[in-house]
């Protein structure tokens, strides 16, 4: 973990910006590689993750790696962190003012770690990156831009577990998701002005190839 990761941690531990530090165990601030090209953002911590202190430890964070494995993705390899950093109460939504409260550290954890990709899981992370008024079930499988990074939104995986019917949605996400890192690596490229980059891998609007999960690439 680099310095400045490991000082927004002891923040994010001892942080009481927000109500949601109250009745909890341990702040969840996040864990991986520090210079991992793929920032995964879910929404909060639930029962498992505030009892040790690390994100998607529970049945969620079992499926999330196994979706992982589907893009040929090691835990290791990513960075795994929340919209929220100390559990919801019973596991409920986290509210406007808490994550308004909690997206500093996220904030300056994009800022360190400066991902080629961000890859949101679940409605409220996506709605950060993809604004108020995008649904999940319309946006999940496609790339954004956002500021300088492109964006791919994954249903949640909880989801898939609570209502089975979401399961092939969620593998059609990872199944995208060599592509979307593909994509947004082209774009980084081309925004860096490196060697042999066609520019409009940073702008195209178009829509790519017959893969059966969405891609639209930025
Ligand atoms: N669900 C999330 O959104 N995050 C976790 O860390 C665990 C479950």
């Amino acid at each position: 973990m680099s310095q400045t990761l490991t000082m927004i941690a002891e923040e994010v531990r001892s942080c009481t910006k927000c109500r949601l530090h109250q009745g909890t165990r341990n702040g969840v601030p996040g864990e991986g590689n520090p210079e991992a090209e793929i920032l995964f953002v879910g929404e909060g911590p639930g029962f498992h993750e505030d009892a040790q202190g690390k994100p998607f430890v529970g049945p969620a964070g079992q499926l999330l790696t196994e979706m992982l494995g589907r893009a040929e993705l090691k835990r290791e390899d990513v960075f795994i962190t929340n919209i929220v950093k100390h559990r919801p109460p019973g596991n409920r939504d986290p509210l406007p003012d808490e994550m308004a409260a909690c997206t500093e550290y996220l904030e300056r954890q994009i800022a360190e770690i400066k991902p080629v990709l961000i890859v949101t899981l679940g409605r409220h992370s996506m709605g950060y990156f993809f604004g108020p008024a995008a649904k999940i079930t319309q946006v999940h499988g496609t790339l954004k831009a956002w500021r300088d990074i492109a964006v791919y939104a994954c249903f949640h995986p909880a989801a898939a577990l609570h209502q089975p019917k979401y399961r092939e949605a969620l593998e059609q996400d990872f199944d995208g998701l060599p592509r979307a890192l593909d994509a947004a690596r082209k774009r980084a490229a081309a925004r860096a002005g490196g060697p042999g980059v066609a520019d409009d891998a940073a702008s195209s609007d178009d829509t790519a190839g017959s893969s059966p999960a969405q891609m639209t690439l930025l």
